[in-house]
């Protein structure tokens, strides 16, 4: 079994469920207490052993390549000031030299489209792709989860969890259709179906772990929901095709809670979780929330 040695970040969207905040910052950048809410998601992957990430970005990302770069201007600065333990923070998040590569998606097509972008990058071997809309707050990362699953059972294995029945529209779905511990076999997956149609509330969060023959079915694929060329129509095609072991998808319930910050009020919530477990000032955000709780009373 190959080793997941990359993991594709799609950073080419817009965020225009955030704007205006975006509009000149990308809304990976976003600053989620401390830190861009991208620098968890790159923790994340180098967590589960990634040792190159292919960021799939496009116009006005620029400030992306700026942070994962050494600044020493500023590094400089920092050091003469004797201010090592903000200095240390900042070589510490930094992918090394060579570990990372850009692409850029040119036109925006879709989840699907932008994955495909990374191809050449990623050649013929397994890959995990980590949306950085989604934070997974949990210990250990939720890739490191997959991971373990993708050493048991190999082929794809999809990060899913519940949400609420009326809101499988804002999500891929899976079928699953056996369960052992958190890790189900599936036979189906749809993109944003409908709540009557939805075959099961088991959500697609954001995570996955691909085989490389899922780039064939992306160059063919058309575009489905919301008029993009979807990830899941792809692998939903990908499914069940010869030979098996390249084509059997396992999905697995991590442990952990996942946070939308593409949107507002997922933005707002991962502020909100992160910092009551923040090492310096989490016992005074706790402090904070309570206060503002009693603004509601
Ligand atoms: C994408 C995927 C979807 C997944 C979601 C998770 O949708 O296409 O399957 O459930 O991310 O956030 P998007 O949110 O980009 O529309």
């Amino acid at each position: 079994m190959k080793k997941i040695r990359k993991a594709v970040l799609p950073v080419a969207g817009f965020g225009t469920r955030v704007l205006p905040a975006t509009k000149s910052i990308p809304k990976e950048m976003l600053p989620v207490v401390d830190r861009p809410a991208l620098q968890y998601v790159v923790d994340e992957a180098f967590e589960a052993g990634i040792e190159h990430i292919v960021f799939v970005t496009g116009r006005n990302k620029g400030a992306i390549e700026d942070y994962f770069d050494r600044a020493y201007e500023l590094e400089a600065t920092l050091h003469q000031k004797n201010k090592s333990g903000i200095l240390a923070q900042l070589q510490k998040g930094l992918p090394g030299p060579g570990t990372t590569s850009f692409v850029r998606q040119q036109s925006p097509q879709g989840l699907g489209h932008a994955v495909w972008c990374a191809r050449d990058v990623i050649g013929d071997e397994p890959f995990a792709v980590l949306l950085p809309d989604v934070l997974v707050k949990s210990e250990p990362g939720c890739l490191k989860q997959m991971i373990e699953a993708y050493e048991q059972k190999g082929g794809h294995i999809i990060a899913v969890n519940p949400v609420p029945k009326d809101q499988t529209d804002k999500y891929g779905v899976i079928a699953p259709i056996s369960q052992e511990g958190n890790i189900y076999k599936m036979s189906a997956m749809v993109e944003k179906p409908d709540p009557k149609d939805a075959p099961s509330n088991l959500s697609i969060t954001g995570r996955y772990i691909l085989q490389p023959e899922i780039f064939k079915f992306l160059e063919e694929q058309k575009p489905g929901a919301g008029n993009e060329i979807q990830l899941t129509d792809a692998m939903e095609k990908l499914m069940g095709t010869k030979p098996m072991e390249i084509s059997v998808f396992h999905a697995v319930e991590f442990k952990g809670d996942a946070h939308d910050c593409g949107s507002k009020l997922g933005y707002f919530k991962a502020v909100c979780a992160y910092a009551i477990d923040h090492k310096e000032i989490g016992e005074d955000a706790r402090g904070v929330i309570r206060e503002i709780c009693h603004l509601l009373e």
